[in-house]
């Protein structure tokens, strides 16, 4: 008997409703609506309330998404969070999160400092483990940068917003199917991009709260810009490659939304057109893990995907790791 595929069986998403602006940000720093426009697309990104956790934005993300697969949190065998700002850093979010949704006592963890490609990397993960035990899996991409990050440093506050989306992942005749995945690290450029402070290495110190270094980003934009946009594309390449398919049989490509110049680089070393690319940077920023399940849900919620569609995901982040995925709607 023909399996049912394994793929996609609901998606949700939730964005705070707070509005900053790149006027906001000219307000408070040296910079420009005119010079993040110019260098990274982004007009606008949200961030979450002050009482606001990443719990809750991980929550109200899964929440929909289980909603849309017409399940309950009871459906649930395994639930995998992607976040680099988790709740705390032991135990993880997604304990919390089981907690929080009523979920029964099921396998639950983080993909935790997997940068932005955490969330493609989990749905390859739960892929497997679908396959392997015919489970219901919920993967959620989470980020709270907002409360991370140096909001003094004009170089790298002004990219990020905050976020979640969320997807399930079971068999089922209505799964958007999962092709083909790929993901990969290269962990020789530790130092290019990240947030040291806190681990064992860079041990938080009263010395190093007092530079707010807990707060600092570390990321040498250009090189990291080079990284994603070759990256991405050899992702995109070889995860297409495996499924025995071409960049001409892609309905829609869903990159992670770090900088527009970023994804316009990598539809031109791609040669696709714009329209096959969807962009949501101008109106979210960078949401780290969480961009690529926002963008997946925006571009559906916007009619940009319909039955039978081949969409192309694909992600990059500290590490450096990657991840890229196929999905047949
Ligand atoms: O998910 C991955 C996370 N990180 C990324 O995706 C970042 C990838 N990199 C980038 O997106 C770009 O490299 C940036 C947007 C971060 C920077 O753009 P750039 O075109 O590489 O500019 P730059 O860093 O070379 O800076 C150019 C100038 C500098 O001035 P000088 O040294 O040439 O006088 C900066 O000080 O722009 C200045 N600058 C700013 N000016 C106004 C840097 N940030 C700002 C700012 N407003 N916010």
């Amino acid at each position: 008997m023909a399996q049912d595929p394994i793929g996609l069986i609901g998606l949700g998403a939730y964005l705070p409703e707070r509005v900053m602006t790149n006027a906001d940000w000219a307000q408070r720093l040296d910079t420009s609506d005119e010079w993040i426009t110019r260098r990274t697309g982004i007009k606008e990104r949200r961030l979450a309330r002050d009482d606001q956790t990443t719990l809750d934005l991980a929550a109200a993300a899964a929440e929909s998404a289980i909603a849309d697969a017409g399940l309950t949190a009871q459906d649930l065998d395994e639930i995998i969070v992607a976040s680099d700002t988790p709740e705390t850093y032991s135990p993880d979010t997604a304990a919390f999160l089981q907690h929080r949704l009523g979920a029964r006592e099921i396998t639950s963890y983080d993909l935790g400092g997997s940068g932005c490609a955490g969330f493609v990397l989990g749905l390859d993960i739960a892929r497997a483990r679908v396959r392997d035990r015919r489970r219901t899996i919920l993967v959620v991409g989470v980020e709270l940068l907002s409360r991370l990050m140096d909001w003094t440093d004009r170089h790298a506050c002004i990219l990020f917003g905050d976020g979640a989306g969320a997807a399930v992942v079971g068999a089922s005749p209505r799964a958007a199917r999962i092709l083909a995945a790929t993901a990969g690290t290269d962990g020789s450029q530790t130092d290019i991009l990240g947030c040291p402070v806190g681990g064992t290495r860079y041990p938080f110190t009263l010395e190093r709260a007092e530079k707010r270094e807990h707060q600092k980003l570390v990321m040498k934009g250009s090189k990291v810009f080079k990284e994603a946009v070759t990256r991405m594309s050899a992702a995109s390449r070889q995860v297409l490659a495996e499924a025995g398919l071409t960049l001409d049989d892609v309905d829609l490509v869903v990159p992670h939304q770090a900088n527009q110049r970023i994804i316009q680089a990598v539809g031109q070393v791609l040669e696709l057109p714009e329209e096959k690319v969807f962009v949501n940077v101008d109106r979210l920023g960078n949401t780290g893990s969480a961009s690529i399940p926002l963008a997946l849900w925006q571009a559906r919620e916007a009619g940009r995907i319909k039955p039978g569609d081949l969409v192309l995901l694909t992600s990059f982040g500290a590490g450096f790791h990657w991840a890229a995925l196929l999905l047949r709607f």
